[in-house]
Order: structure tokens, then C-alpha cells, then sequence
């Protein structure tokens, strides 16, 4: 395992992370997520990734548990959490909650943070993200909050995620104007079938403001393992009922069409697809850490297993792999 500078920060994150989305409080106990963390750990994983909204906050009562049984010394890892969502929904068709959900106004953040710290265990965050922007609170509002998370000792890091290019530019020019703690990074969707965004739109930022990227999603949800060829798997995520929005995308047959001949390109280096898929988004240099998901140990195990194949993606491999996917990619 390699480590990368988180952005122009000196923290150093394992080039592949570990998330909980979908898995942690859902298809992930705390006795499986302890095995899971110990087994990245021992790969030399120090970045596990979480947010509030996660199982309704389950996901980082299972995660701090699971921190806390292991007992690794609290400098071995980065823990991270997002706010935006909030823990409680109303339900369709009824007004939204105020200062609960879907906003990044100070008093939901300030609170936020206090009940993400109690359900992880944990004195502080190393990273914590705005999970979404909102157009709705003044950029400059949430740059304080966020500032004065990191000078409360509750977060040591801030940063964003799916924000716009010029929104991050603009938390940055407000925190340089105020003298604040600045975001050193963006949480984006990055994967084979979804590029434009960190290859094109945030260009200018990683020399401009040395923006890190700790990126999601290099599965595709899954795709990119090859499982949805022939239609859903049952005890898949896109068999879960609340997972019915990624359907279209899984069960694509262009993209799965693509999937197949992405498999023989695996082959012939001595790997998996999904392997293939993970070294792929590592080896963009602005790429700060790819964030892995697993809802079991041996998905996790294999999936680590790019590392081997990182050093085989010479020009001529991602010349084929972008002649078959960058015509299908977002
Ligand atoms: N900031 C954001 O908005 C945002 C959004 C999404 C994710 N994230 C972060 O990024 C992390 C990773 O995202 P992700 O979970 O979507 O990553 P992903 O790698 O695209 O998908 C992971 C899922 O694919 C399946 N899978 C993985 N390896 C497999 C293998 N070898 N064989 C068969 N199936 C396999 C598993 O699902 P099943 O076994 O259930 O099919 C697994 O949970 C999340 O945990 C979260 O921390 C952030």
C-alpha cells in the first residue's frame, strides 16, 4: 500500500480506503465490520470513510463499535463523516424539517457534529465533508461553521462533496479572505462510466488550490464486478428494495456489454474486472485515495488485490480501456 498527500495537506491516506454506504447497519454487523477494518488495516488501509445520514446514523454506531473493540492506536487511522441530509426525514409530500435536513446552515452543522462524534466514540473527525451543497444557506455561513469545527478540535480537516467547481472556489476565496481553516478536499463520484466531472470541471483547482480528491463508487455500485451480466443477483445491492434508483444504470446493456469486454482485457493481466476497474481510478495522480465498498471480507480481499495489477496499466492498457468505456461515460 501506497500513501498520497490528501490534497496539498500533509496528511497522508492509504491510496485505497474503505467506505460504509449501504453496507455498515444494513448487510454489515459490528462483528463484520470489525473484520473488515481489521483485515484493511493489516493491508495498510488508514482511511474508512462515513456520514451521518449513513443507516440513519447506524453506520457510525457500528463503525465507532467496531473502532473501538479493535483498539488500533487512535494515529493509525483516518475516520471521516459527512453532514447534509440530517438523521430525520419527513416523509414524501410533507413540508421539509427546518434545520434537520437538506441544509448546511450553522446551527444544524454545529449540532451535527456532536451527535456524529457520540455515536462514533470518538474525541474528533479526522475529515468531515458537506455532503451536498445548498444553494439555500450563504456559502460563507457554512466556511465559518466548518472553520469553527476544526478550531474546536472536533474535525481536523474540512471538505466537500459533489459540490461545482465554483462553489468549491468560492468556500476557498471565503476562507482566505477570513483567515478560516480552508477545504483541502471533494468527495466525487469517479468511475469508468463517470469521469467528466474530476477530468474536466475540477481541472484548474488541484494546481489553483491543491484540492485532494477522496473519490466514490470505482464499482459503479457493482457493474464494474461484472455481476449484473445476467440480470439482478439476489443479495445484491441492486436487489435491495431502497436501491431501486441505480437499477437502470446496473442493468444497462451497453454498459454491461462493455463490462464483458473490459473482463478479457482483465484476464489477459492476470486479474479481475473489478481489480481492473480500482487500479484504473489509482491511476489518476489527483486521485488522493479511491474509497472501496464491500458488503463481505472476501469482496474486500479481492478487491485490495488491484494493487497488483496497478503497475500493469501501461499506456496501451488504458488506451483499450478508454476506447471501450469513455463513449459510455458521464
Ligand atoms: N460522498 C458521497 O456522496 C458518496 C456516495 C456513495 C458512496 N460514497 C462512499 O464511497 C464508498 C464506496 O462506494 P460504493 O460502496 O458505492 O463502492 P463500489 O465499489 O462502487 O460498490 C461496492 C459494492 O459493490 C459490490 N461489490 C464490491 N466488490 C465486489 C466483488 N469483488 N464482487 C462482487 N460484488 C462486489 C458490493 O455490493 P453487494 O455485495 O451488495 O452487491 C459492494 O458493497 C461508500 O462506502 C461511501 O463511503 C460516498
Amino acid at each position: 500500500m501506497q500513501y498520497r498527500r490528501l490534497g496539498r495537506s500533509g496528511l497522508q491516506v492509504s491510496e485505497l480506503s474503505l467506505g460504509s454506504w449501504v453496507t455498515y447497519g444494513n448487510q454489515v454487523d459490528t462483528g463484520a465490520a470489525r473484520e473488515m477494518l481489521a483485515a484493511a488495516m493489516d493491508a495498510g488501509v488508514n482511511f474508512f470513510d462515513n456520514a451521518e445520514a449513513y443507516a440513519g446514523g447506524q453506520s457510525e454506531v457500528v463503525m465507532g463499535e467496531a473502532l473501538r473493540q479493535l483498539g488500533r492506536p487512535r494515529l493509525n487511522y483516518v475516520v471521516s463523516t459527512k453532514f447534509f441530509w440530517g438523521l430525520d426525514r419527513a416523509k414524501a409530500g410533507q413540508p421539509r424539517l427546518p434545520n434537520r435536513q437538506d441544509t448546511l446552515n450553522r446551527k444544524y452543522l454545529m449540532q451535527a457534529i456532536d451527535g456524529s462524534l457520540k455515536r462514533l466514540q470518538l474525541d474528533f473527525v479526522d475529515l468531515v465533508f458537506c455532503h451536498r451543497p445548498d444553494p439555500f444557506t450563504p456559502i460563507e455561513e457554512t466556511v465559518w461553521a466548518m472553520s469553527d469545527m476544526i478550531r474546536q478540535g472536533k474535525a481536523l480537516y474540512w471538505g466537500t462533496s459533489e459540490w461545482s467547481a465554483d462553489e468549491i472556489r468560492a468556500a476557498h476565496e471565503v476562507a482566505e479572505r477570513h483567515h478560516l481553516h480552508k477545504p483541502v478536499m471533494e468527495q466525487p463520484q469517479y468511475h469508468l462510466f463517470h469521469r467528466k466531472r474530476v477530468e474536466q470541471e475540477y481541472a484548474r483547482l488541484y494546481d489553483d488550490i491543491g484540492l485532494g480528491l477522496t473519490t466514490w463508487s470505482p464499482l459503479a455500485s457493482g457493474l464494474l464486478t461484472g455481476k449484473y451480466r445476467g440480470g439482478l443477483p439476489e443479495g445484491s445491492r441492486g436487489a435491495m428494495e431502497n436501491m431501486a434508483f441505480l437499477r437502470d444504470n446496473l442493468l444497462s446493456p451497453e454498459k454491461n456489454a462493455a463490462v464483458e469486454k473490459l473482463e478479457a482485457i482483465a484476464r489477459d493481466l492476470g486479474g479481475t474486472v473489478a481489480q481492473l476497474a480500482i487500479a484504473w481510478v489509482n491511476s489518476n495522480p489527483r486521485v488522493s485515495t479511491v474509497i472501496l465498498g464491500a458488503s463481505k471480507l472476501e469482496q474486500l480481499q479481492s478487491n485490495l488485490g488491484a494493487l497488483d495489477l496497478a503497475p500493469k496499466l501501461t499506456p496501451e492498457v488504458l488506451a483499450k480501456i478508454d476506447e471501450i468505456t469513455k463513449p459510455l461515460a458521464a
